[in-house]
């Protein structure tokens, strides 16, 4: 099945070329001081069990500054005689260390192939760094990833504190560089819009095998299986974030983790589940009948949440504000419910964020940026305004209808009880409109009806 489902996926994108890294870090450094410096370091590996180690990832920052993906490493830059040099400290190679935990590029290989000026071991870290940190007048660090970091960059700066006071020279300070760095990830290039479109595509036939594959009987965690399966056999890394796989009555809980359920006829089965490609994440959501038909009642709502998903969608256009989505998919929601009888407030008052009650069915927001991260940085609201779309921003799209009969605080509607759907899909910004970069996920009610049970 999966060799079936990979003739779908089409050939992978080329990487992101070195020469990109350089104009990211460019764009970063015009916008600091030529006696600044900037610190970036990677995240602490996890250990799973005793000595088991998770695996790896590191921080989007520094990936996205460098495309070095490797544990124990720091980036930092610093100018010199008006050039920016950029450098890393590394893992050095070590035979004994790469038989038992794998091969490193060590400093010779950063240098040869990654967009950096210089490399050296992470050993040679603290002297090198409390250098620099002497001759600059302010360091750009975030605090809190890797405690022994902040502790040289605390370190030193108070060894130059004390100095600056004797001959008016060191840093002044420590500031956060993630507002910086995450406007600039905010906006995406063409090659990561690229690596973005095939982590959406993979993600795409996942769910679609995995809507092949299904009927009453089947467990949740086989349903998962044959997703996080297909992400792995595509040769992406796995899932951007764990997979939420519901069926029945879990598909109403909006961080559904067990996944151990059965899967009962006449149940809805709600998946959200994305893969990571090069470190971009991808995001769907979708929702179908175990036993590929809908109910009338299933129908009603399936088509409601879809209906809000393509008004939300329509609205992810240059100039919107980051929140017009969220506020079409409330709209056609609530006017749905109250047709439907399940609300019986007008539409204003049913859009109230405190007295109405969509929020009963609908609790959670439709949109997130989407990148490196799958909850992306970038700030929503700078200086207290809603953020204007602009070309080449990405954003999921993804309204949802909770009717959990098990809920104590509502009483839900016999009709639709424990009817949960959710639709997610990943938009790209473009002058020409929305570009749904996650499109060939199979959604409406007739595509889903003709494949779920069907093999390829
Ligand atoms: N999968 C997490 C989310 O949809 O935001
Ligand atoms: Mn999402
Ligand atoms: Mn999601």
């Amino acid at each position: 099945m999966f060799d079936a489902a990979k003739s779908l996926v089409g050939p992978e994108p080329a990487p992101i070329p070195i020469e990109e890294f350089r104009s990211r870090q460019n764009r970063l450094f015009s916008q600091i001081g030529n006696d600044e410096i900037i610190i970036l370091c990677s995240s602490p590996e996890t250990i799973h069990s005793n000595d088991v180690h998770h695996p790896y990832r590191s921080q989007s920052d520094l990936i996205y500054l460098t495309g070095w993906y490797e544990p124990e490493s720091v980036m930092f830059a610093e100018c010199r005689e008006g050039d920016w040099q950029v450098t890393l400290f590394v893992q050095p190679k070590d035979t004994l260390k790469e038989i038992w935990e794998g091969r490193r590029p060590g400093v010779e290989g950063a240098l040869k192939s990654w967009a950096v000026d210089n490399a050296y071991s992470i050993g040679e870290l603290e002297d090198r760094l409390s250098e620099s940190i002497r001759n600059s007048s302010k360091v750009y660090h975030r605090t809190g990833i890797r405690s022994e970091i902040d502790s040289i960059v605390s370190n030193a700066v108070q060894l130059r504190g004390r100095a600056r006071q004797l001959n008016g020279s060191g840093p002044i300070g420590v500031e956060d560089p993630s507002s910086k760095i995450a406007e600039l990830r905010l906006r995406k290039s063409p090659a990561e819009i690229e690596q973005m479109r095939h982590a959406g595509i993979v993600s795409s036939v996942a769910h679609e095998a995995a809507m092949r594959s299904s009927m009453s009987g089947r467990t949740e965690n086989q349903i998962q299986a044959i997703i996080e399966g297909f992400f792995v056999f595509s040769g992406t890394s796995g899932w951007a974030y764990p997979s939420i796989v519901g069926c029945g009555e879990n598909a109403t809980i909006l961080h559904y983790k067990e996944n151990n359920s059965p899967c009962n006829d006449g149940e809805i089965i709600l998946i959200d589940a994305g893969s990571e490609y090069r470190g971009y994440a991808s995001d769907i959501t979708r929702s179908w009948p175990i036993n590929g038909k809908f109910t009338d009642a299933q129908r009603e709502i399936y088509q409601l949440v879809l209906d809000s998903q393509e008004a939300a969608i329509a609205e992810c256009k240059v100039g919107n504000p980051y929140n017009a989505p969220h506020e079409a998919a409330r709209r056609v929601l609530a006017e749905g419910l109250i047709k439907l009888g399940v609300i019986s407030q007008s539409i204003e008052d049913s859009l109230d964020p405190v007295s109405g009650h969509l929020k009963h069915w609908y609790m959670h927001n439709t949109s997130h940026w989407i990148g490196l991260d799958v909850h992306d940085v970038g700030v929503y609201k700078p200086n207290g305004e809603p953020r204007l779309f602009e070309s080449g921003m990405c954003l999921t799209v993804e309204p949802g209808l909770y009717f959990g009969s098990w809920r104590p605080d509502v009483d839900c509607p016999e009709r639709y009880s424990n009817i949960g759907i959710r639709i997610e899909d990943d938009v790209l910004i473009t002058d020409l409109g929305p570009d749904v970069l996650t499109s060939s996920c199979p959604k409406t009610i007739a595509e889903i009806e003709s494949i779920v049970g069907q093999s390829f």
